[in-house]
This record gives structure tokens, sequence and C-alpha cells, in this order.
């Protein structure tokens, strides 16, 4: 029977520790103790009713995820989500994903230094107001947080809708001086990618013919040398495939010495 009320719905958080996280504080530093293992940890920033960190976790079972979220309700929403997915796979606790109750302004009280290797972003609350900017979760106030907590591999993927978040977004990861890369102003223009977790407010923009936003955002030192090697190999590729002009085109001045 479903608990119902505010009570209740506590209740069945408390009952779930597997799972649902709602104090970080002793598990800040310690979340690979959590999991049980060293792998890398990716958490989504506002995961709704979960079903992008659900899905997610079952995709990738190497990987660590923590979806974070502060409303009672969205969690025990998110691991109902999270057991279903898992149960089709005839596991009936996530092995690798926790839940997390707790407000993102505190993220630096959660998370250690160099503890994440992945921030998600999806479909932030885009603050129109510019009297809200701060609250935005890209403000450099944010970002300057992320880069703290991200460890050398470390990056950010950004998806939205709203064009205003997206565009003070860019210039706000441009501000810190950080290197973006994947830029799309309409992620499924050519029908949607299936290599990529959907969520549910994304799945209903692409209902509603919305173009998605999408960045990623390279921040550890490991992974921006990484990115920095791939491009000059696909510079130094293009220089090889290029074939050398074998003619000046006709309209270029004479430039022999006879003149
Ligand atoms: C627009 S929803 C997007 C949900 C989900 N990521 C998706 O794409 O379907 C934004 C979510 O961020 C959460 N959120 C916003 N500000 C937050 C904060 N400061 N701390 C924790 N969660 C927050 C909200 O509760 C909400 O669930």
């Amino acid at each position: 029977m479903r608990l119902r009320g505010r009570k209740g719905i506590r209740e069945s958080l408390e009952n779930q520790p597997d799972l649902v996280v709602l104090d970080a504080k002793p598990h800040r530093g310690r979340w690979h103790q959590f999991f049980g293992n060293d792998r890398p940890i990716y958490i989504e920033l506002g995961m709704g009713k979960g079903r992008f960190i659900s899905t997610m976790s079952a995709t990738y079972p190497d990987i660590n995820f923590i979806g974070v979220d502060m409303y009672d309700e969205l969690l025990r929403r998110a691991s109902e989500k999270a057991r279903a997915v898992w149960a089709e796979r005839g596991v009936e606790s996530p092995p690798n994903l926790a839940l997390l109750r707790a407000n993102i302004e505190w993220i630096e009280t959660m998370f250690a230094p160099g503890e994440i290797e992945r921030i998600y972003l999806n479909f932030s609350d885009p603050w129109p107001k510019a009297k809200h900017a701060r609250r935005r979760l890209t403000h450099p106030r944010f970002v300057a947080k992320y880069i703290e907590l991200l460890n050398e591999r470390g990056e950010i993927h950004l998806k939205t809708d709203s064009k205003l978040l997206f565009e003070f977004s860019l210039n706000s990861f441009s501000d810190m001086g950080l290197q973006l890369r994947n830029i799309s102003l309409d992620l499924h223009r050519g029908g949607v990618r299936e290599d990529l977790v959907l969520t549910e407010y994304e799945s209903k923009f692409i209902e509603q013919g919305q173009p998605i936003h999408r960045c990623e955002v390279v921040v550890g030192r490991e992974a921006l040398a990484e990115h920095r090697a791939a491009m000059r190999r696909q510079v130094e590729g293009h220089k090889a495939d290029t074939p050398y002009p074998v003619s000046e085109p006709s309209s270029s001045p004479a430039t022999t010495s006879e003149g």
C-alpha cells in the first residue's frame, strides 16, 4: 500500500537506506564507501522524478550515480522509478545509485573536492528574471563550486530548452575560463538521439517540437589534455587529407621576380 501524506512519504524514504540518502554530511568524502567501490561518480543536479539517473545507472553499471533533488515527494517518485528500472533486470536494490535529498545551494557540504567526475544539469530552472540570475545553477558562483568538486577527468554536461539559460550558461562557463565542446542548438534535429538517455522534461519538450540545447564543459586537467590532443590529431589528420594545391587561382596577382 502506498504511504500518503508528508509523514508517510518521509517514512517511506527513511525505510530505503540502500538507495535514499537524507543527510549527505556523513558521506562527504566517503561516497566511494557508500558504493563499496572506487568507480567514478556522476551526479545529476535537480533529478526531478528520476528517469534519467535511474536509466543511466542501469545502462552504465560501472559508474556510480547520485541524483540530487530537494523535495521528498520527488525523491519518493525517483526511488519507485529506480527500483522499477532495476527490477526489469532482476535486481531489487540498485547497486550503483543513490538518491540524495539536499539543496544544491550547499553542494560543497555534500561532496569533497575532487570526489565527482561528472555533473549533469538537465533542464535546470531557468529563473528568467534578471534579479534571480544568481539562483541559476550555472551562475559563476555555482560553477566555481563545481570546479572545486570535479576531479582530473571532470566534466559538466548541460541540456536545456531555455535559450536564455543556455546563453547565460555559455557566458558563465566561458567567463570561468572553461573549455566547451559538442555545443548543439538543436540536439534532436535529425531525429531523437537514441544514444543519449532522455529526461522527463526532455521528452515533453520534444513532443512539443521545442529544440533542445546541449553542451559539454571540459573541466579537469586530464580531460582537458585529452580533448586538446584529440583536436590536434583532428587538425593534423585534416592537413594530411587536404591535397596540396597544384595551381594558383587564375585571379592571383603575378608575383614572380620577372614582374
Ligand atoms: C525543471 S526540473 C528538471 C527535472 C529533470 N532533471 C528533468 O530534466 O526531467 C528541475 C528540478 O530541479 C530541482 N531543483 C531546483 N533547484 C534545486 C536546488 N537548489 N536543490 C535541489 N534541487 C533543486 C527541482 O526540484 C526540480 O525537480
